[in-house]
């Protein structure tokens, strides 16, 4: 005789993010305690999670940058779990916090296993995105120059579509960008490399000079999301020795809302956007 087990979803806890970080681990990602610790943080009642019988089994994260976009991500089933419907689930609930709060675009970058759910639930492709990586020492980013300047603050909504500083203003209380004038690189620790994104540039010169500098400072290995169309990201990615790694689909539901990928030189995250 089996025993039923007791399935809840219910919201991500902080004391969940140790076993929400071994999930992702088991996938294969990059992500530390830290990046869940991030979601957390600014997307409390984003943040979900399925629960077997008291373990952690999915996650999925929402997080919402002001009404005009939500980002989806972390969409996660341990193994063991999968094709029982969780992350369809999951996925469902974020979708109605998002309609119920007004939110007019949800965007998230597929792998090819998540992008079939995200079809069936109205998601449409809008454009390839790469994990390009390069090997090096342990996947600690090094501390950057302490700087004072926000050089996103005017610029970065023009570029991202809407207005992502207090995620910005975070990841640089953690590790400050580097910047030359309106152009910025941040950086963070990853779990196995260390993370180059979001870097932010109109001008391609000043973005291969802080991505340049930025690598040859740290001999640690590096991951690093960019869009193929960006051919001057590509191109730098190639010269200083990185290669791409796996292959995702932006993808979008709602209003049309464009990134200008010619000026996004790496992304902040496929978690994050
Ligand atoms: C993708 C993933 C989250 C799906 O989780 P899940 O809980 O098994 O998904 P569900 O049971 O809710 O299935 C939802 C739909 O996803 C699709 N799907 C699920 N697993 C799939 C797989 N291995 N291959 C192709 N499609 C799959 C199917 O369309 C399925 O619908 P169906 O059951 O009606 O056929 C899970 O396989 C996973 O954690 N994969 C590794 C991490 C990853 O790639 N996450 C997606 C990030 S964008």
């Amino acid at each position: 005789m089996t025993e039923a087990c007791s399935e809840k979803l219910r919201r991500l806890r902080a004391e969940d993010i140790p076993a929400a970080a071994q999930l992702s681990a088991q996938a294969g990602w990059n992500q530390t305690e830290g990046d869940w610790w991030t979601l957390l943080e600014l997307s409390p009642e984003g943040c979900l999670a399925i629960e077997v019988d008291g373990h952690l089994a999915a996650t999925t994260t929402l997080l919402c940058y002001g009404r005009r976009l939500a980002w989806i991500g972390m969409v996660l089933t341990k193994a063991e779990y999968q094709r029982r419907g969780f992350a369809r689930r999951l996925m469902a609930h974020a979708l109605e916090t998002a309609d119920r709060m007004g939110i007019a675009t949800i965007k998230l970058d597929a792998t090819d296993q998540g992008q079939p759910l995200y079809e069936s639930l109205g998601f449409r492709s809008e454009q390839e995105i790469e994990r390009w990586s390069r090997s090096g020492g342990n996947g600690q980013s090094p501390p950057s120059p302490a700087s004072l300047e926000e050089p996103w603050r005017d610029f970065d909504s023009l570029v991202f579509g809407t207005d992502r500083s207090q995620l910005l203003e975070r990841l640089a209380r953690l590790n400050p960008p580097r910047s030359i004038s309106q152009s910025y690189l941040f950086t963070r620790p990853g779990r196995v490399t260390a993370y180059l994104g979001p870097c932010v540039s109109e001008d391609p010169r000043p973005a291969r000079h802080l991505i340049e500098e930025c690598v040859r400072d740290a001999r640690c290995a590096w991951s690093w999301d960019l869009f193929p169309r960006n051919q001057h990201a590509v191109a730098l990615a190639r010269d200083l020795g990185f290669s791409p790694q796996r292959h995702l689909v932006r993808m979008a539901r709602g209003k049309e809302l464009r990134e200008k990928e010619n000026v996004i030189h790496a992304i902040a995250g496929f978690e994050l956007g």
